[in-house]
């Protein structure tokens, strides 16, 4: 039988950054499980990656600095590939798009769309800053909003009305690169038809969802795209860093960073067979029928990997004999959220890898990040959960399994493997057990349920531990050694399925085990059956996890910034916040409230409306020093009863630094009754 050829892919991170513990939940640790196990299963299978190194972001950064892109790029891809080493990622190559080799190859495919004729040229206007000489990116100008005179819109939609307009329309633009501003230009730029290919693209994915199954988030999305229309996209830029145009009086333009990343895919397996010394070989992967193409990315690269790239490679085929084959799932991930909030650069919150992999070692990070992979939903890195995955699963669960099956062994069998005897109905059941573990796991991983796997690999150790008990070696070693020798056989055998099985999530501590036991791995297939013979002779015990002590857990806390109450006090999104009504009033009345030292009773006067709410700010203001005052309080609260008296509302302050409390005013400007925003 001709073996499976499967290629995969990992959406190639932007050299503009460290990668953080989000990333590797999204598109990669998933994906490495998936060709980890494949490797194992023996299928024919190529995994590429690299680094994204255009588009406007890393120009910006670069600028910011006073470096050249270059500069950024070579400092970036250094640090990611190091980090996804240390992560233990097993890509087959981790190239970059900065290569000459892919800047050919995204040429190739402009000029394949150009000379067929695909490609319209359109006349647009656009920002210019002439201090800096640049073309300005819709979301390097800032003005004034047309419609509602919200004074952050972008040059060309104003996110606080939601309207569109021309660039020319903008009030008061500024580059946001010089503060400076921009003068508008005429400049042209290329369209890709994508509206042409959406029948093609919507029978593609109703035809590869129905086959293999592709996740219901993906679909939506793709859904919600052709219930729009798909719409021309530009896909040239005015830019001095990327790919660019090949075509003559096409000076300064360069193509847009998206149109030619995915294709970083492409010109990454042409350089790995390059350095192979087989410049063919990445036609066998990537056109040739029936090879399977995999696509790992996160959820805000849906499009460009359901749709554009696929569209792409469509309008390349039409024309060419070699023809590409098109992703046959792209299995996109949701986030991964930090201790409740969103990863953030630019609040520090979150952990880069590289910073994680110099404080603990990966395999604790690959099992707890995989054993709640956002596959369905947005999942949270929890450090307490962390360590709980650490010190309760992985040493006490696994760990604790290998340890007192190999102790026993080198103290009761002379670090043999013990004779297998008479099997009663526990042994029987337990190499039941060992056997249907690979099918089981690998069917999951098949289906792309990869945190699922994760954990059914967990409970095999489980049922060593159970089965260990159960069978009390420790007592028939004493009258019955051959019945002790029997269950640390298939101890042995579990532990050898272990670290197969393992394999995928935990290379490392598998890798170890794999040494202890003095063997290596037999293929996923196998992994199943009795692998140790009789009077095998098994190496020394080593220390697979090591506890994290709270201790370490609250000083990472620390060093984050925050504690971890903090941290877990929950972000409100607009809309939450939105609920609450805020609203200006003026202090007419006050008084003190019998038997209480801290609440006033107010009598507060909203333009329209008259209220009265408690305040506890006794100690601070004394009744005379209020009317008058035009405060802000919390309109639509609850009604509640404090000392008898009712309140129908809540006023703002906020505490000085002795303690006392200062009620926030608002000037005369603002009429009584206006709603705070
Ligand atoms: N650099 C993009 C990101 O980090 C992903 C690019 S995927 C590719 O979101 F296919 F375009 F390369
Ligand atoms: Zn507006």
């Amino acid at each position: 039988m001709e073996r499976e050829k499967i290629l995969v892919t990992s959406a190639l991170p932007y050299a503009n950054g460290p990668i953080h513990l989000g990333h590797l939940s999204g598109a990669y640790l998933p994906a490495d499980i998936y060709v980890r196990y494949h490797r194992l299963k023996g299928t024919d299978i190529i995994y590429i990656c690299g680094s994204d190194e255009h588009g406007v972001p890393i120009t910006i950064t670069a600028d910011k600095e006073g470096v050249s892109p270059k500069v950024i790029i070579d400092r970036f891809h250094e640090m990611n590939k190091k980090a996804f080493e240390k992560f233990g990622m097993s890509f087959d190559i981790y190239s970059r798009t900065s290569i000459p080799l892919h800047h050919e190859t995204a040429q190739e495919f402009f000029k394949c769309f150009y000379d067929q004729g695909l490609l319209t040229e359109k006349k647009t206007w656009q920002f210019y800053d002439p201090k800096v000489k640049k073309f300005l990116p819709d979301r390097y100008v800032e003005g004034t909003c047309p419609k509602c005179g919200y004074e952050e819109a972008r040059s060309d939609e104003c996110e606080n009305c939601g309207a569109i307009y021309e660039p020319t329309e903008l009030i008061n633009p500024k580059s946001k690169i010089t503060g400076e501003t921009p003068e508008l230009r005429e400049t042209s730029h290329w369209y890709f038809p994508l509206g042409k290919f959406q029948p093609r693209l919507e029978k593609y994915i109703d035809e590869m969802s129905a086959k293999y199954g592709w996740k219901e988030n993906v679909l939506q999305y793709c859904r919600s795209w052709f219930k729009e229309g798909l719409r021309d996209r530009a896909v040239t830029r005015d830019l001095d860093w990327g790919v660019k145009v090949p075509l003559e009086n096409a000076e300064g333009k360069v193509l847009y960073v998206w149109f030619e990343a995915v294709l970083g895919y492409i010109s990454a397996t042409k350089k790995l067979s390059l350095e192979k010394g087989e410049p063919e070989l990445w036609r066998k992967y990537w056109q040739d029928e029936k090879t399977k193409y995999v696509a790992f990315i996160g959820k805000d690269n849906i499009v460009f990997h359901t749709i554009i790239f696929p569209a792409m490679l469509m309008g390349w085929n039409d024309v060419n004999e070699d023809k590409f084959i098109l992703p046959q799932n792209v299995p996109a991930n949701e986030f991964l959220n930090f201790e409740g909030k969103k990863f953030s650069k630019s609040r520090g919150w979150g952990i880069d890898v590289i910073d994680f992999l110099e404080k603990f070692p990966p395999d604790p990070l690959r099992y707890t990040l995989g054993s709640n992979l956002p596959e369905t939903k947005d999942t949270d890195f929890y450090l307490k959960e962390f360590q709980a995955k650490n010190n309760n699963e992985l040493a006490d669960i696994l760990g604790n399994f290998v340890n007192r099956t190999f102790t026993f062994v080198h103290k009761h069998f002379e670090g043999k493997v013990p004779e297998s005897g008479e099997l009663n109905e526990m042994d029987k059941q337990m190499l039941e057990t060992i056997e249907s573990f690979p099918a089981k796991v690998g069917g999951l991983i098949e289906k792309y349920k990869i945190r699922d796997a994760v954990n059914e690999m967990m409970n095999l150790a489980r049922a060593g531990n159970k089965y260990f008990n159960d069978s009390a070696p420790w007592l028939s070693v004493k009258n019955d050694k051959a019945k002790a020798g029997t269950t640390l056989n298939i101890c042995l055998q579990t532990i050898f399925t272990l670290a197969e099985i393992f394999e995928p999530v935990i290379p490392f501590t598998s890798k170890k085990i794999f040494n202890m036991l003095n063997a290596e791995p037999v293929g996923w297939d196998e992994a199943g059956k009795p692998q140790l013979e009789a009077g095998h002779k098994l190496n020394k015990a080593e220390i697979l996890f090591t506890k994290i002590d709270d201790k370490v857990i609250d000083d990472l806390f620390k060093e984050l910034g925050h504690t971890e109450e903090e941290a877990n006090v929950a972000l409100v999104d607009d809309e939450e916040f939105s609920k609450v009504e805020l609203k200006v009033a003026k202090i007419v009345e006050a008084e003190k409230i019998k038997k209480s030292e801290k609440l006033l009773k107010l009598q507060l006067d909203l333009g329209n409306e008259k209220r009265q709410v408690v305040a506890g700010i006794a100690k601070t203001y004394s009744p005379e020093d209020l009317p008058g005052k035009r405060i802000v309080i919390v309109a639509n609260l609850k009604p509640a009863k404090l000392f008898g008296v009712e309140s129908q509302g809540m006023i703002l302050a906020a505490e000085t630094e002795d303690g006392k409390l200062e009620i926030v005013e608002v000037s005369e400007k603002v009429p009584l009754g206006t709603r705070v925003k």
